[in-house]
């Protein structure tokens, strides 16, 4: 016992000979803290494309009047609580390839909350996947379904954090009838087609999403599930013959996922004053990514992402062990893929960069499990796939001579600065059908804790 309180004592006094350490030597060789922040603000305001700094300043996702939004399909607090909860919901999952897969499988299995709105894999398998582990990276491949038979994609699901910000959807940008995809109308065929409907990139996108990824709704599974009043208080404008399908279905998803905001990372509170917030190091990361290291050349939008489209010359999923993902798959081609311009082949949307720490599986094709690796990548600004050759990389995409400590202080910054730790906020309590989620396989039951 009284060894022990020695010990105590002695790491006490060795804490504090670290804390007089750092900070003499902080005294000694850090500028001002206030002079860093200064410096970090004019060269985000140069990068802004308004140039305030403002401008990075994520909405919350509950001031829905803040929050870019389809006028085809206004948020309202009740359509964002019935999307919520629907998004969740294995209730609906009714349009299962095989009677096993029924009712075990949301839009959540591949856009996890505590995965950054990712799956916990380099993959989602939603209908077809049996088991969940702790975030989704333990689903497995239902024996009675077919690498075919699941629903799977050969690209890795993109984050929904932030998604409000986003102007044209999917890796190559296809859905919206706006912004990039004005003049491809002569393309929108197939899942595009939706396109002509005339709704924002994301309405389009998920009215197609929920025939895709098999789920449904009708009058009776409204009624059955404790739905009805909300869908009827969503949309009271549509007939009510019309009002309980997989259409309202599609936007009461669309209305929730635009209020997923990464609005308490440290950057963000940083951003709205609070300089302790981040650290030192964060902001000498923070700064690297605004100016020298050119990072918002590409991802300057209020996500940290944008609606540009490059080729990084990154691995595909089909080169990599993977489900049903082929050499010949459009998805490789990217932006070309949709457009069939070959100019845009291999280029992809620039992504959201919040919350990355949450699932180690980085670009298109999952090629990257590691920070450190992605920042030696974009240091490096070497093609990887030898189906894209170095000529064709994007010319914004230069080797930039980062010492250790500059990828050290970048890093620093996405994994700390950039991450919301509170994501589980958008997740529901309960869901109206009262199953487990966001899977209901017998193994994710267990996984779950569901019983
Ligand atoms: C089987 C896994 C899976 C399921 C289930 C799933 N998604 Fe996704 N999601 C993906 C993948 C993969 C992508 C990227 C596809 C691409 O770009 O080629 C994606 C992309 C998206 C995007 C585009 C984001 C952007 O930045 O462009 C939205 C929006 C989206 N999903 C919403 C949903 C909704 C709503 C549901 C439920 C109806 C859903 N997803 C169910 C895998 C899934
Ligand atoms: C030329 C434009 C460009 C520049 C410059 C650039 N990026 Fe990117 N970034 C992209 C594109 C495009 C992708 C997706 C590439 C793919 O998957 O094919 C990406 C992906 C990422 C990802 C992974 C996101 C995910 O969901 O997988 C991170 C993190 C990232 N970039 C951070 C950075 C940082 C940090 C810098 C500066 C050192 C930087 N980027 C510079 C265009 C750029």
């Amino acid at each position: 016992m009284r060894s022990g309180r020695l010990r105590t004592i002695l790491s006490i006094a060795s804490v504090c000979a670290i804390i007089f350490m750092v900070h003499s030597c902080t005294d000694a060789t850090i500028p001002g803290s206030n002079e860093l922040d200064y410096e970090l603000k004019e060269a985000i305001r140069v990068k802004a494309p308004n140039d305030s700094l403002e401008f990075y300043i994520l909405p919350d996702g509950k001031d829905l009047s803040q929050i870019p939004q389809d006028p085809k399909n206004p948020l309202s607090d009740v359509k964002v609580e019935l999307g919520k909860q629907l998004f969740y919901d294995t209730g609906i999952a009714v349009d299962a390839e095989k009677a096993s897969g029924i009712g075990t499988y949301s839009c959540a299995t591949c856009h996890i909350p505590e995965a950054g709105f990712r799956p916990g894999n380099f993959q989602g398998v939603a209908d077809g996947g049996i088991g969940f582990g702790v975030n989704g990276e333990l689903r497995l491949r239902n024996q009675e379904y077919s690498e075919a038979d699941l629903d799977v994609q050969s690209a890795r699901p993109l984050s929904l954090l932030n998604v409000a910000f986003v102007k044209n959807t999917f890796w190559n940008g296809q859905f919206g009838a706006n912004d990039a995809n004005e003049g491809t109308e002569h393309l929108w065929e197939g899942d595009t087609h939706v396109n002509e409907l005339g709704f924002a990139a994301i309405e389009s996108q998920n009215i197609e999403g929920v025939v895709t990824h098999r789920m449904n709704m009708d009058r009776e599974m409204a009624i059955e599930f404790g739905y009805k009043e909300m869908f009827d208080q969503s949309f009271p404008e549509i007939a009510e013959e019309n009002r309980y399908t997989q259409f309202t279905l599609s936007l009461a998803l669309s209305a929730y996922i635009r209020t997923i905001m990464s609005n308490e990372a440290p950057f963000q509170k940083w951003l709205k004053g609070d300089h302790d917030a981040i650290s030192y190091e964060e902001k000498k990361g923070a700064l690297l990514f605004f100016s020298k290291a050119n990072c918002a050349d590409c991802h300057y939008n209020q996500h940290l992402g944008s609606n540009e489209f490059h080729a990084l010359g990154v691995l595909d999923m089909d080169q990599r062990p993977s489900f049903d993902a082929f050499p010949d798959d459009k998805r490789n081609l990217g932006r070309g893929g949709f457009t069939l311009n070959p100019d845009d082949n291999y280029k992809f949307k620039v992504p959201q960069i919040y919350n990355m720490k949450d699932t180690p599986f980085y670009f298109h094709g999952a090629s990257v499990q590691d920070l450190h690796e992605l920042i030696d990548y974009k240091n490096d600004a070497q093609s990887e796939n030898p189906r894209v050759d170095q000529s064709l990389i994007s010319s914004k995409f230069k080797p930039l001579d980062l010492t250790a400590e500059e990828k050290h202080h970048l890093i620093k910054f996405l994994e700390y600065s950039l991450q919301d730790p509170n994501l589980e906020r958008y997740a529901p309590e309960v869901v109206g059908s009262g199953q487990c989620f966001p899977n209901a396989d017998n193994q994710s039951l267990i996984d779950l804790g569901c019983f």
